[in-house]
């Protein structure tokens, strides 16, 4: 049976049911590969990524996902590619897809990304944008799962920028049934319309967003492609540190979570970042292994053993 064609261009293209999904497959396939148990249902299969901003843990958990799974990848980037010879987007979609099984993009626009994804045939996959970081998040999540048990219910202190992170985590919000504890500087807060009906509260002070969390969450204060903005944005952060204080405030078995890279002594201390509630190198390794459910599941869909 084909399976139909979808996109993951935010967390929310998804259902709670298909979330449900691939946090149960990541748990079957992260044990496969602890106990080295060959898994190739993707042999003779190709994933293109496209990258038009730096990385480091999303190429790797891609690529070497891929590989894992029997299939092949190929690896293109902005410069290297006719991406900075302006061929239209819409150009590239229809002939990558045509020659690969599976395309992951990480750009600028979140526009970019879909018109990608109108003109192609086959499936795409949001490896971040300006606006959202849909694969961090599943990771994110399941590092929790893993953790923690069951993330409904439960309180997740985001401390810093509005930024693809933040709206990520409140889409996972809304479709998985938790709060998030918003502390931005006032300048830097979300965009109303985008938060939209998403369970929020704000906070002006950290250490308030931070009481009775049961994860305690930030990023770089100054994304890819804002690095303009980046002395003014040392500045207006500088109260917006996780620091051992604002882990104190949240509850005592609170984790801490970083997509990485950090900044350390600036949106978290290395104490937080090296402590013992700290789960950021988990967080990491699990991109690996949510990305391989989210390719088995966008290839083969739910029949899979
Ligand atoms: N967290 C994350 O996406 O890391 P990279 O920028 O290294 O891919
Ligand atoms: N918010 C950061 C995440 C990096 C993985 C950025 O977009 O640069």
């Amino acid at each position: 049976m084909p399976v139909p064609l979808r996109h993951f261009l935010r967390l929310d293209d998804f259902s709670r049911a298909e979330l449900e999904h691939l946090f149960a497959r990541t748990r079957v396939l992260k044990e496969r590969f602890k106990r080295y148990e060959l898994y190739q249902p993707l042999r003779d299969r190709t994933l293109a990524m496209v990258f038009e901003k730096a990385s480091t843990r999303t190429r790797v958990s891609f690529e070497a996902g891929m590989y894992q799974m029997g299939g092949s990848v190929i690896h293109l980037t902005t410069g290297d590619s006719q991406l900075s010879r302006a061929e239209p987007i819409e150009d590239t979609a229809r002939v990558i897809s045509r020659m690969v099984d599976l395309v992951m993009i990480r750009t600028y626009e979140q526009a970019k990304i879909e018109r990608f994804a109108a003109y192609s045939r086959v499936p795409v996959i949001n490896g971040l944008t300006n606006e959202f970081h849909p694969c961090q998040i599943l990771a994110d999540v399941y590092t929790f799962i893993e953790h923690r048990g069951p993330i409904t219910g439960k309180t997740v202190a985001w401390i810093g920028d509005a930024n693809n992170m933040l709206y990520t985590w409140l889409q996972a919000a809304r479709l998985l049934g938790f709060t998030v504890h918003v502390s931005t500087p006032p300048q830097y807060a979300p965009d109303p319309q985008r938060v939209g009906d998403a369970p929020v509260r704000y906070f002006d002070d950290p250490h308030a967003a931070a009481a009775g969390a049961d994860l305690v969450t930030t990023d770089v204060w100054t994304s890819m492609g804002f690095e303009a903005e980046n002395e003014a944005r040392r500045k207006a952060f500088a109260r917006w540190c996780v620091d051992a204080s604002v882990m104190e405030a949240a509850k005592p078995d609170a984790l801490f979570m970083h997509c990485l890279p950090a900044h350390r002594g600036e949106e978290v201390t290395a104490e937080v970042l090296e402590g013992p509630q700290s789960v950021v190198w988990d967080e990491a390794e699990n991109r690996l292994h949510v990305q391989k459910a989210l390719m088995e599941y966008l290839l083969l869909g739910h029949d899979v053993s």
